[in-house]
């Protein structure tokens, strides 16, 4: 019987949960499988199996399901070092580049994964559509912008009610017809000087590893 999506998911959290230890800081991530890593953190405090654990959320959303889920929220002025982040991404290359954002909650995302020691993402198989040799990074990239000219990059989305984030920014998307082509931190750079942009969804660099849950078993990818 073949797996489903969300098993899947549920899969690759608890093998990434199986890394909290008692008396960490964790960055919460935010999406459907970050989901299944906070509330499987709230059981393993509520048995008692680990303590002393705090959370920074990622989004709004992830600080109501930590809590409900029982962990202990702070935050970076607080704790401006976080032991391990466990997040969700949209889209994951070979070099553990990701796409991030299409929960909307990439800033706070890459603040906290930012200042992780340990930032594992932990996905289904369906986010790695970049193995399918396709020439460069095939981005649907969501940038974050608090100028509205930025929706002349938009193709599809221009026309229907903009998405704001936690932050009240608004989420573009970026298509490239052919898959990028050339140097991602080039790219991410020119991105980040346009003014008005706030941050844009490419996560290079951060991840220090991915756990994949494929319907024959689990994939680690290391840095
Ligand atoms: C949230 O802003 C996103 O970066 C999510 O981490 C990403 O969209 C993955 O979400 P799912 O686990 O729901 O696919």
């Amino acid at each position: 019987d073949a797996l489903s999506q969300d098993e899947l998911k549920r899969i690759a959290a608890h093998r990434a949960v199986e890394q909290v230890e008692s008396g960490m800081v964790l960055g919460l991530g935010t999406g459907s499988t970050a989901a299944h890593a906070l509330d499987r953190i709230g059981d393993l405090l509520r048995g008692g199996a680990l303590r002393d654990v705090v959370g920074i959320p990622t989004s709004e959303w992830a600080a109501a399901r930590a809590a409900a889920a029982g962990i202990p929220l702070t935050n970076l002025n607080v704790h401006p070092v976080v032991d391990l982040s466990i997040d969700g991404a949209d889209e994951v290359d070979p070099f553990l580049n990701l796409v991030k954002g299409r929960g909307g909650s990439l800033l706070r995302e890459k603040m906290v994964e930012g200042a992780s020691r340990r930032f594992v993402v932990i996905v289904d198989d369906s986010k790695l559509n970049l193995f399918d040799g396709t020439p460069g990074f095939n981005l649907k990239l969501r940038t974050a912008s608090i100028n509205a000219k930025a929706s002349a990059f938009t193709e599809k989305e221009s026309e229907i009610e903009p998405f704001v984030t936690d932050n009240k920014n608004y989420i573009v998307d970026l298509f490239f017809e052919n898959g990028i082509i050339g140097d991602l931190n080039s790219i991410s750079d020119e991105i980040l000087r346009i003014t008005g942009v706030v941050e844009h969804g490419m996560f290079l660099g951060l991840a220090t590893s991915v756990i994949v849950a494929r319907k024959d078993g689990v994939v680690m990818m290391d840095n």
